[in-house]
């Protein structure tokens, strides 16, 4: 898209109606989230039936009381709350009337917390970039059947975190960059290709890949050899250098910008565009080769903020991709239990970061992880025949013309069949690799993909391995296959306090494992599922719980691990992801939550026994 076709599109989306409705979408996720996570303390009164009302006090900017009032429902769903469409209203002595807007509720609302200006400041802008980004992709959004494959409907289902009120912000991406680089709107990017002098280079790959050779297949010979040819053209020995593709807005605005006495010293080359085109993945950081659908993705650093989260590619995370890929697929090998479930992992075979040792730690600090790659399996080349993939997190979604993703799916193979299976495709894997292995996924919807058969579910693809896992060592049941892992140096533990592998205990496993796969995943689909289908939230929980202890009964010697990594006790606790925003980063903010399955112990329990 050119510039001035891009400020057009610009321009007309933000005074379209996507304005209105996509500045409904955040304002409910903020409300949903800040009550949640009691930032803000509501009053709560009956409405209709299973409705209530909550009540907000806050402090216009004369100093004067305002009342908010919006009305939903408090799920069984961990006490999740659910917004209903009705308007959110703002009551005051000159009246009543809507909100007028994001800004004008989170300043007022939030003017009675005990935060600071500064973190206001960020979070409110967090808040406004993610309804800039959404209204230019819903403005942007046609129904689109033409291609169904798992890299399109990447790019189709546009939700985004169903939780996180700064599902889309991006910071960083100017509205051009967005439209650029933003999956909805199903970009070609090419990448730009540096080469990067050995010493500065921290690599990793899976046993059996040589990494020239991989980067050659990667590429083709053709572009590995003008690549080649362009390094001994400059003078520069091939052997001393490492391919390495880099993100063009992070060439464009952090590697040129920062790094170019590198680049004056040739311990970087420019090499210019790759030839193939890539689709950006709903992560933005990961992209699937377009032009060769088999090839690898490549997860790439962009300085961006989005979820907020700063989304570089740490070091240790790049180096330990390669182990800790093939640590998962050893336990998979020698586990005839996993192998029968299809389970794949997405296996992150190689990885390049750029380091330099020889700088002081505040600047080591400065470029962690705005230099590297890595290189993940597609999921294409390891399908059977007649399985299809797509996006887990198309399950709780609704595509252009309104309709459930999953509508067509239900609609062949009846709702209770459809999602036994989708449970018995889903559940039994990771709770296998939590109970028997110690070894908590982070399974939100992103980071599984679901394969199908027509819809009826079969099995999943896990990806994500080094970024998403939690585990306990004296917990583990093969300690001895776990890799060495490359620690998280201390400037990264304290920018983000839960980042690590390493839990201290179980219950931190349990908990990771809870939050992202029941709390925020199963959820959420539970709540659309109600909404869409009318299935009782009872009904959904129960069936989990009967999966389980489905999966229990098969393993009565594990029963000291089903107590250790408990998924049925009373409370988990969760994080608290719009609170951290409020406050100083200075510790992992958790809230103690309500589990839905704990109702289903005893019950269960019996039935199990
Ligand atoms: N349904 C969803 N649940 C969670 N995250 C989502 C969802 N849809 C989009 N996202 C986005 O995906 C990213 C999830 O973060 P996460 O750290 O799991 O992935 P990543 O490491 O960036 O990439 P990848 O999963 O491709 O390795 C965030 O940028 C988040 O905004
Ligand atoms: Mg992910």
């Amino acid at each position: 898209m050119s510039a001035p076709v891009a400020w057009h599109t610009f321009s007309a989306a933000l005074t379209s109606p996507h304005y209105q409705t996509t500045q409904r979408r955040v304002l409910r996720q903020l409300l949903e989230a800040l009550l949640f996570e009691q930032v803000l303390i509501a009053e709560i009164t009956p409405d209709s039936h299973d409705s209530v009302c909550f009540d907000i006090t806050g402090r216009a900017q004369d100093g004067s009381s305002v009342r908010y009032r919006c009305c939903g429902r408090i799920s069984d769903s961990f006490g999740r709350i659910r917004l209903n469409d009705s308007l959110i209203l703002r009551i005051s002595l000159e009246g009543t009337r809507p909100v007028a807007s994001l800004q004008e509720f989170l300043l007022e609302a939030v003017a009675i917390v005990d935060t600071t200006e500064m973190l206001l400041a960020r979070f409110l802008r967090e808040i406004q970039q993610t309804l800039l980004k959404d209204t230019l992709a819903q403005h942007a959004r046609q129904p689109d059947a033409s291609e169904r494959d798992l890299t399109a409907l990447e790019g189709q289902l546009q939700d985004g975190h169903p939780y996180h009120p700064c599902y889309k912000s991006r910071i960083g991406f100017d509205p051009i960059d967005n439209f650029a680089y933003g999956p909805e709107f199903q970009p070609s990017v090419r990448l730009v290709w540096l080469a990067l002098r050995r010493e500065y280079a921290s690599l990793a790959v899976c046993p059996g890949i040589n990494l020239d050779d991989f980067l050659r297949q990667e590429l083709g010979a053709a572009q590995h050899d003008r690549f080649i040819g362009k390094l001994q053209s400059s003078g520069l020995a091939a052997r001393d250098y490492l391919l390495l593709p880099v993100h063009p807005w992070q060439w464009r605005e952090q590697i040129a910008p920062d790094l170019f006495p590198l680049l004056q010293r040739q311990d970087i080359v420019w090499l210019g565009e790759g030839e193939d085109e890539y689709r950006p993945l709903q992560s933005i950081r990961s992209l699937a080769n377009y032009s060769k659908p088999n090839a690898a993705q490549i997860k790439l650093p962009i300085g961006i903020v989005n979820t907020s989260a700063d989304r570089i590619l740490s070091c240790h995370n790049v180096e330990n991709a390669p182990p800790v890929s093939d640590w998962l697929c050893a336990i998979r090998a020698r586990d005839s239990f996993l192998l029968d479930s299809g389970l794949i992992f997405l296996r992150e075979v190689a990885g390049i970061t750029y380091r330099d040792p020889d700088l002081p730690p505040f600047l080591q600090a400065q470029q962690y992880g705005m230099l590297g790659a890595v290189w993940r399996e597609s999921v294409n080349g390891l399908l059977s025949p007649g399985e299809s993939a797509a996006p887990f997190s198309g399950l709780c979604q609704c595509e252009a013309d309104g309709q459930p993703f999953i509508a067509s799916w239900v609609e062949r193979h009846g709702l209770a069949p459809w999602l036994d299976a989708l449970l018995e495709a889903t559940l039994p894997p990771l709770i296998h690799l939590l109970y028997a292995h110690g070894i908590g996924m982070e399974s939100h919807a992103q980071n599984i993909v679901l394969i199908h058969r027509q819809g009826m579910p079969r099995r999943i693809a896990l990806k994500d391995l080094p970024g998403g896992l939690r585990f306990v060592r004296q917990f583990l049941a093969d300690p001895e296959l776990c890799p060495r892992l490359a620690p998280t140096p201390s400037f990264r533990k304290q920018v983000n306090a839960t980042a690590g592998m390493e839990a201290a205990t179980p219950t931190e496993v349990r908990d990771y494992f809870h939050d992202a796969f029941f709390f925020i995943n199963f959820g959420e689909l539970s709540l659309f599922l109600r909404q869409h289908y009318g299935l009782a939230e009872a009904d959904f929980w129960e069936r989990i719980a009967a999966c389980i202890y489905g999966y229990q009964a098969r393993y009565p010697e594990l029963a000291s691990r089903f107590a250790c990594f408990d998924l049925f006790a009373p409370t988990i606790l969760v994080e608290q992801l719009a609170k951290r925003r409020l406050f100083e980063e200075t510790e992992a903010r958790l809230q103690p939550v309500s589990n839905p399955l704990h109702r289903y112990r005893q019950q269960a329990g019996k039935e199990a026994a």
